[in-house]
């Protein structure tokens, strides 16, 4: 039986988790990292960081939080302060920030998520915990906690910044909390910012002003920069004073030391990441080829890709529970673990594929070599 690593009663299950059990591990494809791997520079960054350990991390997180607001507004002056820095705080991973944000909601709240079939979940996990009432993802009415991970993960499905702002207008209440999840949104390429709702201050502001909402735009930085035991994320709030009442919750030095400089060197390296656009899209579409040359070659139904050409995971509906509940086995015995789409999102037809350099793919192709469509008809 293989080790089940998180209590499914208490905690909500994520991926990424069983490579620490498999002797034969090889790569990961059960997470929507980068790629690429983790970046050397950065990587050297926090290993020299460690040596610093015996002392506390910087209170105020800088001089990373200035290199990263520098990093999402790159067009500040080198002499002047970006603008957005005193909205912006960085967390220990996402996580810490989507759990802080959620708790400056008032209990009994209407929570919902975005449109999608399927969002990531700790969004919904948090508002569970503080008693939010929790709205169906097509309902109709205002939710004062509003919740879009845009790309959405798992499904791929993703809105341009015109079609987002009307969404938000549409389905927010009035002084409602809105939280945009945009961690996979600068795969998009290198005009991403454009698209982000960190380049609309003034929508942000006037939501504010008119209607008492608040957007907060958070960030996961543990997947572009595949620095996921790192733990680093943040959140663009919508006015300096909200940015100060989440430092209020915040536990102190939350973002260790290590992760800290990691985040200074890495919001610098723009090679790295002009290799993640160059790479992401190419690699992205053999896996798609390889998927469907398997589907062919199994004689099954015909496979569902979901998701956007950019993004760094393939969302695929197999049709059957039997065949991703097999094919998710078959990846775990030869060290290539996959994310199955049933725990946690319940659409168990369905499996997660993170995109990997066309080699690392061969070893997961040749894991399900062996299936057929059998276990399609079984179920
Ligand atoms: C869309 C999205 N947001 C946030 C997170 C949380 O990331 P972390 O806490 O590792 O920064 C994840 C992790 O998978 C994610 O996919």
């Amino acid at each position: 039986m293989f080790p089940t690593v998180w209590d499914t009663k208490t905690q909500q299950f994520h991926a990424g988790q069983d490579w620490k059990h498999l002797a034969n591990f090889k790569e990961d494809f059960s997470v929507t990292t980068n790629a690429l791997g983790t970046p050397k520079g950065a990587l050297a960054a926090a290993h020299e960081a460690l040596n610093h350990c015996h002392h506390y991390p910087p209170a105020d997180q800088e001089p990373a939080r200035t290199s990263l607001a520098r990093f999402l507004w790159p067009a500040t002056p080198s002499s002047s302060v970006p603008e957005g820095h005193a909205r912006l705080l960085i967390g220990n991973g996402a996580s810490e920030l989507i759990d802080l944000i959620t708790r400056t909601a008032p209990p009994g709240c209407r929570w919902r998520s975005g449109p999608w079939d399927a969002q990531y979940k700790e969004y919904e996990r948090a508002a569970v915990n503080i008693g939010c009432e929790l709205l169906p993802p097509d309902s109709t009415t205002p939710a004062d906690l509003l919740c879009l991970v845009n790309p959405c993960n798992p499904t791929g499905d993703y809105m341009s910044l015109d079609r987002v702002q009307a969404w938000i207008s549409a389905h927010a209440a009035d002084n409602a909390t809105v939280m945009v999840d945009e961690s996979m949104q600068p795969w998009l390429g290198r005009d991403f910012r454009a698209d982000s709702l960190t380049s609309a201050a003034a929508f942000a502001a006037d939501l504010y002003a008119r209607r008492g909402i608040r957007l907060y735009v958070i960030h996961s930085w543990t997947k572009l920069w595949s620095c996921t035991g790192l733990r680093l994320g943040s959140v663009v709030c919508p006015t300096a004073e909200a940015c100060q009442q989440l430092k209020r919750y915040q536990v102190p030095w939350s973002v260790n030391g290590m992760a800290l400089a990691f985040l200074d060197h890495v919001a610098r390296d723009t090679a790295y990441l002009e290799e993640t656009w160059r790479v992401t899209a190419e690699w992205r579409a053999s896996l798609v080829d390889r998927l469907e040359q398997l589907n062919q070659r199994m004689g099954g139904a015909e496979w569902q890709v979901w998701g956007r050409a950019f993004l760094s995971w393939v969302w695929l509906d197999v049709g059957s529970e039997a065949l991703a509940d097999a094919m998710v086995d078959a990846a775990r015995a030869a060290g290539t673990p996959i994310r199955s789409g049933r725990p946690g999102y319940e659409r168990p037809t369905f499996i997660r594929v993170a995109v990997r350099a066309p080699d690392q793919v061969d070893v997961l192709i040749q894991a399900w070599s062996g299936l057929s469509a059998h276990a399609q008809l079984s179920s």
